[in-house]
């Protein structure tokens, strides 16, 4: 990093597939581009970089019979550390913000929790892969479960990737993992209700992030 530019903040959006990451990256990248004069990038795992929009590829429509527990937690380790070296870095170190649809916490979630690998072992490979590094602040989403199969259906109809189409035991693990996570670390993360509209999520969002841009401004 060049003398006197402050780093990029970097921050990841998780929750279960249908709590509206991606819409509200979109609104939080536009909101700092345009109120705070922010520099922006949006990208999202798995993918965010050529080598790991190729994983992506493969773990969502996977060859064969598909992959077993440790070869996916891996692929996902793989695509996260080309992600890290490729563009959240240097991104950040350029006094970049970069916001993230999904990170680690989606591989101890999905993987760890209800894949049932244990968080030692996803946050082993993610130390290996990506020397372990964390976000400034994970924003979990959360909707009722309800509301969150209008939005799958409305978005998805009958057509869902490899991980989406798992059980619904599977994905209230993964929503169980999620807030065990949460609570566990109430500094690194905020949990915001998902719910209502689109704008009224935002606003929670940017009440969540609002430390971030005071730091940035101190
Ligand atoms: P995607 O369509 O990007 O997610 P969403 O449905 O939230 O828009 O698909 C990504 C899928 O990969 C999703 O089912 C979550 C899963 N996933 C993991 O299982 N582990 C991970 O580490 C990541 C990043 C995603």
């Amino acid at each position: 990093m060049s003398k006197g530019i402050t780093p990029g903040k970097f921050i990841a959006l998780e929750g279960g597939e249908g709590t509206g990451k991606s819409t509200q990256g979109r609104l939080l990248a536009e909101a700092l581009r345009k109120t705070h004069g922010l520099d922006v990038v949006v990208t999202r795992e798995p993918g965010g970089t050529p080598g790991a929009e190729a994983i992506r590829a493969l773990l969502l429509a996977p060859p064969g019979q598909g992959w077993n527990a440790q070869s996916e937690a891996l692929l996902f380790a793989a695509a996260r550390a080309d992600h890290v070296a490729r563009l959240i870095r240097p991104k950040t170190l350029e006094g970049i913000w970069v916001i993230s649809d999904r990170f680690v916490d989606s591989s101890r979630a999905y993987q760890g929790g209800a894949g049932g690998l244990g968080d030692t072992t996803i946050q082993a490979l993610h130390g290996f892969g990506s020397a372990g590094i964390r976000p400034d602040l994970t924003i979990l989403l959360e909707v009722d479960e309800v509301a969150r199969l209008e939005r799958l259906a409305a978005r998805d109809g009958d057509e869902s990737d490899a991980i989406g189409g798992r059980s619904a035991d599977y994905h209230d693990a993964v929503a169980m993992s999620f807030r065990t996570l949460a609570n566990a670390d109430p500094e690194g993360f905020r949990v915001v209700d998902g719910t209502g509209t689109p704008v009224e999520v935002h606003a929670r969002v940017m009440g969540a992030i609002a430390p971030l841009l005071l730091d940035q401004a101190s």
